[in-house]
């Protein structure tokens, strides 16, 4: 694995010819995705600026342009019509201001009237590496790129650590005010979420306080990435903890987690109706962002990194990491989120192929489960052996899944087994391949699981055991890869 100096982490780019190189040689690797967003070069992690805005869905995603390592954070801004077929768009933010000489770090967009509006962190860092976060603002310009405001709109508060970022833009209805929510730690390192408020979007932002979540005081260290949703009448609060490790999520200390409760915009409590629940229980996912503006009071989209902060993986060695998950819709069925693929992704399946064992590297897989505990194995090798592989329990209602198995095995001492609990027996399985990733939605979405997979050359089978009913549909690719920057 590569050393990299704090130098050659923090290099800003001068031109798009110092990255082309590195462009074509990714260009190759077996693991670049067909129908998933993906850096261009270099690394990306959480998705950022999701809005619809007249007509087009905007999105940005973190980027390290220099290789698979967590430096200088640029947005890298790609456009849809469908949301499924994807096109770049160049460079969203770049860090070229004093007030985030260190980074243009995770924030959100909002659509009103003619405007675009993005929110972000500045990441500023001193010679001697002190940290001080602004929130900031960009406009999407004529020419369909963000452009930045002169100023930050407000800096961080000496009431909270230095930790204060991923501002998250809402807009309230009943008292017609703005809400930015962002990302903290408290000074005795409790994650947490501050609240601002304004009646304007690039003005009058005033600190309202800290969100109260009785019960939840003392959750983790950090809360990164908070966002809030109003789905059906219910409200939602999905943020990524932190520091912590939580029961049966093996050594990790980064969790994507969410709670149903009821907002109260003036006491500024969110009170959650019951414990917290993983937003998926896969390896690899995190800071997940819903688009803004969609103009749907009954689903939100929903939209994660495919990885976690801290890990590494095997595409490291080709000097690029990481990718979106596909978006998905929420919706709020008798008090729990469901979380389903968008119907849209359907118009990317090829004819289907006969189930024969063979795995397509970009595929949906729609499973039928029989009424008893099933094995699932993906990415074996042609003696059936190895692979990620799926064990269902019926008695106990789990799924467990294991990538021990693989040929490529990553991340091996924060866990490579993980358990995906249902309520209802399970029934249907809907899993998407693509290349070097593996998102399953268990009974049409009452669970989720999302993981990173590098399989070989001689991994492209899969086993189920009798009774499991397997249809095979390759996948078309979606998402066009050209050099923008
Ligand atoms: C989450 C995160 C955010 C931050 C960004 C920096 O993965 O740590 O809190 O804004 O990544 O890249």
């Amino acid at each position: 694995m590569k050393e990299w100096t704090r130098e050659e982490r923090y290099r800003v780019l001068q031109g798009p010819e110092e990255i082309r190189g590195l462009y074509d040689r990714i260009q190759k690797s077996v693991y670049r995705q067909r129908y998933h967003v993906q850096p261009i070069t270099g690394l990306s992690s959480d998705p950022n600026g999701f809005a619809l805005h007249k007509g087009v869905w905007h999105l940005c995603y973190q980027w390290c342009p220099w290789g698979a390592v967590h430096g200088l954070k640029y947005w890298y801004h790609v456009t849809s019509p469908d949301l499924v077929h994807w096109q770049n768009a160049g460079i969203g933010l770049k860090p070229d201001c004093y007030y985030d000489n260190r980074g243009t770090h995770s924030g959100s967009a909002i659509s009103r009237g003619d405007d675009l509006v993005f929110f972000y962190t500045g990441n500023h860092r001193d010679e001697d590496w002190t940290r001080t976060p602004y929130t900031c603002a960009a406009l999407l310009g004529d020419d369909g790129r963000p452009h930045k405001l002169e100023k930050p709109l407000f800096g961080p508060r000496d009431d909270h650590s230095e930790h204060q970022r991923d501002p998250k833009v809402v807009w309230n209805a009943a008292n017609e005010t703005y809400y930015i929510f962002i990302g903290a730690q408290t000074l005795d390192k409790r994650g947490c979420v501050m609240v601002y408020r304004s009646k304007e979007l690039l003005s009058g932002w005033e600190y309202a306080g800290e969100l109260k979540v009785p019960g939840y005081e003392a959750f983790g260290g950090m809360w990164e990435c908070p966002y809030i949703v109003n789905i059906s009448g219910r409200d939602v609060l999905i943020f990524s903890p932190q520091y912590t490790k939580l029961p049966g999520r093996g050594e990790s200390t980064n969790h994507n987690v969410y709670f149903i409760g009821k907002m109260d915009y003036d006491t500024l409590t969110f009170t959650p109706d019951g414990p917290y629940h993983h937003l998926d229980y896969g390896f690899d996912f995190y800071a997940a962002q819903g688009a803004a503006s969609i103009g749907d009071p009954d689903r939100a989209i929903l939209i994660a990194w495919i990885g976690l902060p801290d890990n590494h993986y095997p595409t490291e060695e080709e000097d690029w990491e990481g990718s979106l998950s596909l978006p998905r819709e929420l919706r709020v069925k008798d008090g729990k989120l469901i979380q389903t693929p968008l119907p849209e992704i359907k118009s990317l399946r090829e004819a289907e192929v006969p189930a024969d064992g063979t795995l397509p590297a970009a595929c949906e897989l729609e499973v039928a489960c029989p009424d008893a505990d099933f094995d699932l194995n993906l990415f074996t090798r042609e003696d059936g052996e190895g692979g990620l592989r799926l064990h269902y329990d019926g008695a106990r209602r789990v799924c467990t899944l294991d990538r021990s198995g693989m040929d490529k095995r990553f991340n091996i001492p924060v866990g490579e087994r993980l358990e995906m609990p249902l309520e209802r027996p399970l029934e249907k399985l809907d899993v998407f391949v693509d290349r070097c990733s593996v998102e399953i939605f268990a009974n049409d979405g009452e669970a989720t699981f999302t993981t990173h997979a590098y399989p070989t050359p001689r991994e492209f089978h899969y086993t189920a055991s009798a009774g499991v009913g397997v249809r095979v549909f390759p996948m078309r690719a979606s998402v066009t890869d050209e050099f923008v920057v």
